[in-house]
């Protein structure tokens, strides 16, 4: 009879999960979901040996283990750190860990520009999530932003090096996905950067996943820069049949117009496994050359977190809650109720806000009076 395999129990914010050994605890707080869940900006689970570079996973851990409950003497990287039966993790209940957050984030801003009016990375950059949630408002640092020579990756890939905070994800990306890798990270400390050395493109097959794991926007998609802005358009699912990947891919799309195409995401916003089993990762024909909806079949409109930017405009998969006013409100009745239509003329009935392609303005209401 095979012998069953014990499971470790971890406690990560007073939430007690049953793990492998060999978890990592940010894998373990991932299987618990939600606000638990450390932030990672180098960890990323595709990607073998990834992690361990951007400090942002940081927790405390309160006990070690039963065997040895001593808490660990400094915050730990989550995404490198493996559980041990009977550890008890602290993330958001730790005292320490916002500070020392808050301070990783200061760090990887002290170069980055501040650009996100212009980056097409804006409303799904990691980046800008860790600094709303982390960041402190203000900055200390007095002295000039690093500054790189401009490097041309081909007619693909935009490298925005000011922007890059040193993940090491393209490098795995390309390491792990194409036959031969042209960039890495060139020279040390403050002058590190990514680069092909002698100038080269990028243009193996598989390369444009690059863009997909970038959290920031150092590695932008050359066939979409300054098209539009992500939430201005309506991710939609798709597939063809390719012969070198998948063929699962995201549509970005406005109107019958196909700005651009990536890999699909999952809520770690890492690419999801294909539902024919295997990776998700897409080739660079299904990424740059297939900008016509002929060229696909669609599946229907993705599922996006409704927190995310991403979801203003579109109320797909809308559901009508459970509770009636009474239940919300403790049993009581309400004492005043109205209808938004019948008192105000501002977006009537007959206009349908999530059929708009662009954001709404007066006169698609002032269309509806005519
Ligand atoms: S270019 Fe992007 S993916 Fe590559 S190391 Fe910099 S931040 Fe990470
Ligand atoms: S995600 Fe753990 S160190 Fe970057």
């Amino acid at each position: 009879m095979a012998e069953e395999k014990k499971l470790f129990k971890v406690t990560i914010d007073n939430i007690t999960v049953e793990v492998e050994p060999g978890t990592t605890i940010l894998n373990a707080a991932r299987m618990i979901g939600g606000d638990v869940t450390p932030p990672a900006m180098c960890y990323y689970s595709k990607l073998k040996g990834s992690g361990g570079k951007c400090r942002t996973c940081l927790v405390e851990v309160a006990a070690g283990s039963t065997a040895d409950p001593r808490p660990m003497p400094k915050l730990v990287a989550s995404c490198r750190t493996t559980v041990m039966d009977g550890m008890i993790v602290k993330n958001i209940t730790s005292e320490k860990v916002p500070d020392a957050r808050a301070g990783v984030v200061e760090f990887l801003l002290l170069n980055h520009p501040l650009d996100c009016p212009v980056c097409d990375q804006a409303g799904e950059c990691h980046l800008q999530d860790l600094s709303f949630d982390h960041g402190k408002e203000g900055t200390r640092y007095e002295f000039k932003r690093r500054t790189f020579e401009k490097h041309n990756l081909g007619p693909y890939i935009q490298l925005h090096m000011t922007r890059c905070i040193l993940c090491y994800r393209c490098v795995y990306t390309a390491d792990q996905l194409t036959e031969k890798r042209a960039h890495g990270v060139l020279d040390r400390g403050d002058h590190a950067q990514i680069a092909t050395f002698i100038e080269k493109n990028l243009d193996s097959d598989f390369i444009g996943n690059v863009i997909d794991v970038c959290p920031v926007g150092a590695l932008t998609d050359k066939t979409f820069r300054f098209k539009n802005r992500v939430w201005f358009t309506k991710p939609v699912d798709a597939h063809r049949n390719c012969t070198k990947c998948c063929g699962e891919v995201q549509l970005w799309m406005r109107g019958d117009e196909v700005f651009r195409v990536t890999a699909r995401k999952d809520e770690w916003g890492e690419v999801k496994e294909s539902t024919k089993g295997g990776t998700g990762w897409i080739c660079n024909d299904c990424r740059f050359d297939k900008k016509s909806v002929s060229d696909w079949t669609i599946e229907g409109p993705s599922n996006v977190s409704r927190h995310s930017v991403i979801s203003q405009g579109h109320y797909v998969g809308l559901q009508k809650p459970t509770e009636t006013m009474p239940a919300v409100m403790g049993g009581r009745q309400p004492r005043l109720l109205m209808d938004i239509h019948s008192v105000s003329e501002v977006n009537p009935e007959s206009v349908e806000l999530s059929k708009i392609n662009r954001p709404a303005h007066s006169s698609d209401f002032n269309s509806d009076k005519s």
